[in-house]
C-alpha cells in the first residue's frame, strides 16, 4: 500500500558524489538495518509473483545477493548468483555488456539453471538496464524460462527498462 512504500521511500539513503563525483548513490541499509523495513521491502518486491511458481531467483552481485536470498527462502526457491567475472569457481556461462566505457561481464554457473525452471531475477537497483538484461540472456541460454525481474529501486530517468526485452515482465518496488 501507499503508506508502506513512502516509509520505505524515506529510509532509502542517497549518498551525493559516492563511489565517484557526480554519482548520486541509492544506500539500501537502512532498509536492512530495520526487521519491520526489511519485510515491508520483501512483501513488495514478492507482490507480483507469490503464485507463479518461481523454482529459482537469480541475484546479481553483490547487493542483489542479499534480499534475492529472503525471495527464494519466502518463494521455497533455489538461489543461484550471478557473479562478475572469475569469481565462480566451476564452469560458467559468460554475457558482456556495455558500460558508459568498455564492458563488464557476468558469469553464471553451467547447471545453475535447467530447462523448465521459472526465474526470478533481482537485483536492488535497475539503473541503465545493462545488467539486467546480460542476466536474462544468461537465464535464456541455460534454457530457463525469466518469469520477472524485481528491483528494489529504478532509477527512472536512466530508462533502463526499455533495454530489457519486452516478454519480460519488470517489477520495481520504488521509483526514484
Ligand atoms: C549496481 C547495482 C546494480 C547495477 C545497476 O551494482 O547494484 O547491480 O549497478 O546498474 P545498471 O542497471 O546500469 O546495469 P554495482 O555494479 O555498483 O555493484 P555492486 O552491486 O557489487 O555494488
Ligand atoms: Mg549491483
Amino acid at each position: 500500500n501507499a503508506t508502506a512504500l513512502e516509509t520505505l521511500k524515506q529510509a532509502i539513503r542517497t549518498v551525493p558524489d559516492f563511489p565517484e563525483p557526480g554519482i548520486q548513490f541509492k544506500d539500501i541499509t537502512p532498509v536492512l538495518g530495520h526487521p519491520e523495513l526489511l519485510r515491508l521491502a520483501i512483501e513488495a518486491l514478492l507482490e507480483p509473483f507469490q503464485e507463479q511458481e518461481i523454482t529459482k531467483v537469480v541475484g546479481i552481485e553483490s547487493r542483489g545477493f542479499i534480499l534475492g536470498g529472503m525471495l527464494a527462502h519466502h518463494l521455497d526457491a533455489g538461489f543461484v548468483p550471478v557473479r562478475k567475472k572469475g569469481k565462480l569457481p566451476y564452469q560458467t556461462l559468460a554475457e558482456s555488456y556495455q558500460l558508459e566505457y568498455g564492458t563488464d561481464t557476468i558469469e553464471m554457473h553451467i547447471d545453475a539453471i535447467e530447462p523448465g525452471d521459472r526465474v526470478l531475477i533481482h537485483d536492488d537497483v535497475i539503473a541503465t538496464g545493462g545488467t539486467a538484461e546480460a542476466t536474462i540472456r544468461l537465464v535464456e541460454r541455460a534454457g530457463g524460462e525469466v518469469v520477472g525481474c524485481a528491483f528494489l529501486i529504478e532509477l527512472t530517468g536512466l530508462q533502463g527498462r526499455k533495454r530489457l526485452p519486452a516478454h519480460v515482465p519488470v517489477h520495481t518496488v520504488l521509483q526514484l
